[in-house]
This record gives structure tokens, C-alpha cells and sequence, in this order.
């Protein structure tokens, strides 16, 4: 173990000129000692895990391994099934999901762990995917913060509060890549670009687990959809995925491979079809760069029936068929469906499996249970759940992090309302809508917990201010249909209404966007639009002339040409969960300074579907004046906001772009360097972001593709100095033999405050 004391003999540190390089080798011996001593430690653990395996591996029967592998559904609300407690009792169950709640878990648990013959406890699993109980903005939302901190944070609250709950194991972060805003699922995951998308992933493995998830406060992550999953055609979920294998290391697999380096616990294998072989049975991903290239040694478990589903592909025969395609490519658990369990032993005596692959896998789940410390403490403390669930401080970081997440994509000035405003205005479908406001995934999250727009802004002005709140028009997921345009007479009255309330206001906040049903799984849309009548409702709030901002909760890039051209300020508020209205509310009225960007490029139409702003170039790049180029003939090519794009409420100017310098070698870093001035009037955030384009290479780069940023904070008239790095990781690119190579050629770059604009440079690698 460390001596924690040693930090604290300031007596051994003694100043002096003739001290002075005696100091300076005892710090570093004592720095190499104390790192020799963790590699030693870690080891020892490492190899005691493994012993306690082995010794567990040698005890159990074929039946109990395949239970090991087994993982099965719960209630709704928490409870187990009768059925799991008689599996737990006789050793045949690994683990379950949606059973949670520390008197569940333990009543479980304890059938486990005093009923079954090796003792072998079980691992709750539970969608805890942005807050368990204290909901924080979606993670698209999240990811529009530009802020991995606020991530990891969010990350660390909700892994407090699930693991209280008995939750030991989330499945989460969600990493998967989405370029298409059609896929409902865009809303779960970090946007459109692997470089954010990289460091959201390491920050959320890191706020899940810590450096221990077998700590009282952690859980264990898993990066999931293992893999492509959001490249799913027409963006229909689900769907098909054939992509290049260049495309899929360049573009989806950063993400999961930060989160592995970030020492993630467990990976999900994903739904879909990966060039002919299903992501649930791909030795291509689940062993070769999983196992191999990158040395994963937790557990992967299939998503929820992926392995039955392997029959609809059209690549198994049969449910055992599908059972030996996903064990022998690498699903080590089976979620849900049956098939390991049902035909393990069959396929065994057939030699269809080896006993290596499943004796690999149950390996794999017990080194998980191991690391999470649930041999040592497989019970959760009912008393700490009642004092950990929604602690202020959780909805104190909620509202903060809220409001970070938003991004004020255009302002004429209207904003910020003063709130000594006389009336007040709130309107739309979604100023008082509770559910709503928690999304799609909402963990364990209570719509009665809720702070909603309207609530939230009543809070915020001082007494003597009216507010006045109309619905305007419903919004409903089953209607989308038809188009949403069911309701016409209502919807007209319940405008009129509105726009009484809009006329009696001195500003108005109109809240619309979608519905939380509307985004996540099995949520894809082939319209982009406003649903339902919103367009009508904005058209008529807006043109009755008073000052109005839209307040927009959704969880995909929305197309909204009207707004963009009429609205006087549109707030992208995303998701925001529990703490919405607060959140809106310190926005809305300047208490915070918005300073969120885009994650994901909104466009002006869905037809422009995939959009991304770090695409190639072409043979014929669009050109407005030539007929014969890349673009469309109804709509401009360019995004309605692009990608990384987000205003504020003070200025900012960038100066001094420097290079380091301007011939490098290949092996080289080149150092980046920039000023920022706020050259506002009052404190804000500003994202300066840097982008890369590699001239010419062997195979095509993309126009541009994000190789740094960093959030910064000043007050008005402050200037900060932003460096960044550019090594062989931010230059290179897999070449037509799939090595990472960096090649010679010019390099641009430009530094900005979005992915258009800013400041440009460029340097030579020889
Ligand atoms: C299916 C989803 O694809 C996955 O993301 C989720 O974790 C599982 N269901 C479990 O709920």
C-alpha cells in the first residue's frame, strides 16, 4: 500500500542551496517508489482475481457457466420475477436489468449469494444513461456543452445514486456515432464528431467509474453500441449498416476506443448488420480489435435479444445457431434471449463451441463481479439509498449543467429578458410538460420531481410580475402518422388563445420541439420538421409582435428554416431533465451567460440527411454558380447552423493564431496557440475549437476535422492564450493498408468559435 503520510513530512524537504538537488532526487525516488509500489499492487490484484477464478472455473458445473452467461429482464418498476429468485437459488443466473431498488437487489442477491452452491453473486444492470433518480440533460444535450467535465460529473451523481439503489452496473455511455438526425438515437449519444464524441466517452467512463468502480459511489460503465449502430440506413433504426472498414476506424470506433483506454468494464454488442455480419456475432470487431488490437479484457453482453435477432438477419439457421455464432465471435453474455442457456451443452457435445469460449466468457463476467467488489459486499445499504437518492446538491448540478448544455443559436437581441418584466407570456405544447422534459431515457427520474419551463420562470421574476401560460396546440407521437394535423379545430382555438395571452405579454417564451417519446429507440422520423401544428402556433405567437424567444426541447436537429429567418432569439434547450424550467429560466434572464455549441449539424432540410460538417470534398464541390457540382436543386447545400455553432450573450474575437512552426517532420508535435478576447460587456463562455485538413493524402480526408477545443470562461475585456497540441494522433489516417501513417503534404488549419469561420494557417510535414 501507499504511505499516505508521506506526502506529509515537509521536515524531509528541506530548502536550501545545498538541500536542493539532495530534495530533488529524494522526490523522485520517492515518486518512483510510490508508482512502483501501485504497479505492484495493481498486479498482485490482477492475479488474485484471476486465481479466484480459476478456483471458481474449476468448481462449476456446464449449467451453472451458462447461467453465469445468462442475463434476464425485470419488472417495469424494479421488482425481480419469481423466476429469477429460483434460477439465483440453484446458480443459474449471471445477472438481470431493470431490477433495482436496494431491497429488491438485496432480496435477490441474497437468493444468490445464501441460496446457490458457489455463492456467486449476481450484477443489477440498469439504463442509467444521463441520471438515475436527479435527471441531467440528455447527452446530445450534454455534449452541446462542450464541457467533458460537466459529463463526468453528471456521470459521477448518477453512478452515486444507482449504485445506492443497488444498481451496480449501467449501460451507459451510449458513444455510438450518428450523423443522421433522422435516428431517434441520435439523442443518446455525443453527436456527429469522433474527436468530441472521444472525449465525452472518456469523461463519462471516468464519472461512472472513478478509478474503482467497486466503490460504494460507482458503477460500472458500458460503452455501447459495439458497433456502426448509428450508421443505420435512412437512418431507420435498426437498420442495415454497410460502411467501409476505414470509415468505421476513422469515424466509430474512436469513441469506443477512448472508452477502453478509459479502462471502461464492459462493452454492448449492437443490433445491427456490419457489412453482411451482424455487430451481435463479428469476430471482425468483437475479437480482432476488441481482444487483440485494443486488449479488452472485461465482459461484452449483447443488446437486448441481439442474439435470437441473429435468426432474422438470415445468419443463423436456428436459436442454437444463433447462440454459436455470438459465443464464438465474443458475446460473452446473453441479454434476455435464451440461447446460450437453452443450447449451450448441446452445442458442446456437438463441438459446435469449444469449452475455451465459454470457459473465456464465464471468465470474463466473474473478473466484471470481481472488480466490482460484489464477492466482498454483494449487498446494498438500505439506509444509504434514503440518503443518497436526489441529494440538493445533485439537483444543484443539474441546474448548472442544464444550463451549460444549452446553446443559443440565434439572438437578435431580444435576450436577456429583464425579469422585472410586467407580463410574462409562457407558451407552447412544452412550457408544462414534465415528462417531457426528462427525454427519452428518463433512469428511475420522477416526473414529480420535475421543475418545469413554466414553473421555472414563475420562480425566477419577482412577485409583482403576471404570468400568463397557454398551451397553444397538443403534441403527440402517435400522431405523427399523419402528419400530426389531426386535430385542426382544436389546434386553431387553442392558438387563438394563445396569441391573446402573446398580445397581453411584454415577452413571450415559447417552448416547442418534441415530445421525450419522440427520440431514443425505435424513435426514427423521416421529417425534421416541428411537429404537428408548432409551425402554425410560432407563426402566429411571432406575428403577434411582441418579444419572444423560442425555447426548443427536442432531442435530434430539428429543421426550422421559418424560425431562423423570423424568430428574434431561438434557445436550443434540448432534454434538460429535472432541473428544465430553473435551468431555462437562468438562461432566458441572463443569470447564466449561454456558452453551449453545437454538437450536430442542424439542417435546413431532412433530404440533406446524412449531414456532417467533417465530410469529403468531392470531385465537384458544391458551387452555387456551376449547375454541374455537388448540391441540391431545391435547397442550399450548407447546413441551417453548423456544427459547432452556438451564440452568447457577450463577444468574442480571436487574434494571434500561431504555429509553432511551419516545416515539420512527421513524428513532430506543433504546438497551436491563439488569443481570446471577451469583447463584451459581461462574463462569458467561449469554445474556441481547432480544425485540421490534410491537402492531399493517399486516401481522401475529410474538409475538416476537429483536432482540439477548450472552453473557456473570461470576464468582459479578458484575453486568454489557448494551446494546443498536434501530434501523429490529430495528423494521421488509415492509409489503403490500414495503417496509421502520417503522410507528407500541406497542412491547414483553422482556429473558430464554430466549424465555419475564423482564423487559418497552414505548416508542411516533410
Ligand atoms: C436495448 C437498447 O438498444 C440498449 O441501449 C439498452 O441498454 C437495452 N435495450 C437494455 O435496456
Amino acid at each position: 500500500m501507499l504511505d499516505p503520510s508521506v506526502n506529509n513530512r515537509p521536515d524531509r524537504f528541506t530548502k536550501g542551496s545545498l538541500a536542493g538537488p539532495r530534495v530533488a532526487w529524494t522526490t523522485a525516488a520517492c515518486v518512483v517508489a510510490a508508482l512502483l509500489s501501485i504497479s505492484v499492487l495493481v498486479h498482485a490484484q490482477a492475479r488474485d482475481v484471476e486465481r479466484r477464478i480459476d478456483a471458481l472455473l474449476a468448481q462449476m458445473t456446464l449449467e451453472e457457466k451458462l447461467g453465469q452467461l445468462q442475463q434476464l429482464d425485470g419488472q417495469a418498476d424494479g421488482r425481480y420475477r419469481d423466476e429469477h429468485l429460483e434460477l439465483a437459488r440453484k446458480g443459474l443466473l449471471g445477472s438481470t436489468l431493470n431490477v433495482r431498488g436496494a431491497a429488491q437487489v438485496n432480496g435477490l442477491q441474497r437468493a444468490a449469494v445464501e441460496g446457490s452452491r458457489l455463492k456467486i453473486p449476481l450484477i443489477f444492470g440498469f439504463d442509467v444513461i444521463h441520471g438515475y433518480r436527479t435527471v441531467f440533460p440528455i447527452p446530445l444535450g450534454e455534449a452541446a456543452s462542450w464541457d467533458p467535465a460537466s459529463a463526468e460529473r453528471s456521470a459521477s451523481i448518477a453512478a452515486a445514486e444507482a449504485r445506492a439503489a443497488g444498481v451496480h452496473w449501467t449501460f451507459a455511455p451510449m458513444v455510438d456515432i450518428a450523423r443522421d438526425a433522422r435516428w431517434g438515437r441520435i439523442a443518446e449519444g455525443a453527436g456527429e464528431d469522433p474527436y468530441l464524441g472521444a472525449a465525452f466517452a472518456r469523461a463519462r467512463v471516468r464519472g461512472f467509474q472513478g478509478d474503482d468502480y467497486s466503490q460504494p459511489d460507482r458503477v460500472v460503465a458500458c460503452a455501447k453500441h459495439w458497433v456502426a449502430y448509428g450508421a443505420a440506413e435512412g437512418g431507420r433504426d435498426y437498420n442495415t449498416v454497410d460502411i467501409s472498414e476505414r470509415t468505421l476506424r476513422t469515424v466509430y470506433f474512436p469513441p469506443f476506443h477512448a472508452a477502453v483506454d478509459a479502462g471502461v468494464g464492459t462493452l454492448m454488442s449492437a443490433f445491427n448488420d456490419l457489412d453482411g455480419v451482424p455487430a451481435s456475432a463479428n469476430p471482425f470487431t468483437l475479437t480482432q480489435v476488441l481482444r487483440k488490437e485494443w486488449r479488452f479484457d472485461g465482459m461484452v453482453v449483447s443488446d437486448y435479444t441481439s442474439i435470437t435477432e441473429l435468426i432474422n438477419h438470415g445468419l443463423a439457421a436456428d436459436d442454437a445457431d444463433a447462440g454459436r455464432h455470438a459465443l464464438q465471435a465474443g458475446v460473452d453474455m446473453e441479454m434476455v434471449s435464451r440461447s446460450y442457456a437453452t443450447h449451450g451443452a448441446r452445442l458442446l457435445r456437438e463441438q459446435r463451441v469449444s469449452q475455451g469460449a465459454v470457459d473465456e466468457a464465464v471468465r470474463r463476467v466473474l473478473r466484471v463481479k470481481l472488480r466490482a467488489g460484489l464477492f466482498d459486499r454483494p449487498y446494498s445499504d438500505e439506509a444509504r439509498e434514503r440518503t443518497t437518492i436526489m441529494r440538493p446538491e445533485f439537483r444543484a448540478a443539474a441546474r448548472t449543467i442544464a444550463a451549460r448544455s444549452m446553446v443559443l443559436l440565434k439572438n437578435d437581441g431580444v435576450l436577456p429578458f429583464a425579469p422585472s418584466v410586467r407580463t410574462i407570456a409562457v407558451i407552447g405544447p412544452l412550457a408544462s410538460a414534465p415528462r417531457d422534459m426528462m427525454g427519452n431515457w428518463t433512469g428511475d427520474g420522477r416526473e414529480t420531481d420535475v421543475v418545469t419551463v413554466l414553473e421555472g420562470i414563475k420562480a425566477a421574476v419577482p412577485p409583482a410580475t403576471t404570468v400568463l401560460h397557454a398551451q397553444g396546440v397538443a403534441i403527440d407521437v402517435k400522431s405523427l402518422m399523419s402528419g400530426g394535423q389531426n386535430a385542426a379545430g382544436l389546434a386553431r382555438a387553442g392558438i387563438r388563445q394563445a396569441v391573446q395571452a402573446a398580445r397581453r405579454a411584454d415577452a413571450v417564451v415559447l417552448v416547442i420541439g418534441e415530445t421525450g417519446d419522440m427520440s431514443g429507440e425505435a424513435a426514427s422520423r423521416s421529417s425534421l420538421d416541428l411537429p404537428g401544428r408548432q409551425l402554425e402556433l410560432a407563426q402566429a405567437i411571432i406575428g403577434a409582435g411582441r418579444p419572444t424567444a423560442v425555447v426548443l426541447v427536442n432531442g435530434r436537429p430539428l429543421t426550422i428554416p421559418w424560425l431562423a429567418e423570423h424568430a428574434a432569439a431561438i434557445l436550443e434547450a434540448w432534454f434538460p431533465g429535472t432541473e428544465a424550467g430553473h435551468a431555462v429560466a437562468d438562461v432566458i434572464f441572463g443569470k447564466v451567460n449561454p456558452g453551449g455549441k453545437l454538437p450536430v449539424t442542424f439542417p435546413r432540410a431532412a433530404g440533406q440527411e446524412p449531414l456532417y460538417y467533417n465530410h469529403k470534398n468531392t470531385g465537384r464541390p458544391a458551387d452555387e454558380k456551376n449547375k454541374y457540382t455537388s448540391k441540391y436543386l431545391d435547397v442550399p447545400w450548407t447546413p441551417l447552423f453548423p456544427f459547432g455553432h452556438g451564440l452568447g450573450y457577450s463577444t468574442f474575437k480571436l487574434t494571434n493564431l500561431r504555429l509553432g512552426a511551419t516545416r515539420v517532420s512527421a513524428d513532430a508535435t506543433i504546438d497551436v496557440s491563439l488569443d481570446v478576447t471577451n469583447t463584451g460587456t459581461r462574463q462569458g463562455d467561449e469554445v474556441v475549437q481547432l480544425y485540421v485538413q490534410d491537402v492531399a493524402a493517399s486516401v481522401t480526408r475529410p474538409v475538416q476535422e476537429l483536432k482540439g477545443f477548450e472552453r473557456v470562461t473570461l470576464q468582459p475585456g479578458e484575453t486568454r492564450h489557448v494551446a494546443f497540441k498536434l501530434g501523429t494522433q490529430e495528423l494521421g489516417f488509415y492509409d489503403r493498408n490500414m495503417q496509421w501513417v502520417v503522410e507528407p503534404g500541406e497542412f491547414r488549419v483553422r482556429v473558430s468559435n464554430s466549424s465555419l469561420g475564423g482564423l487559418t494557417g497552414s505548416f508542411e510535414v516533410r
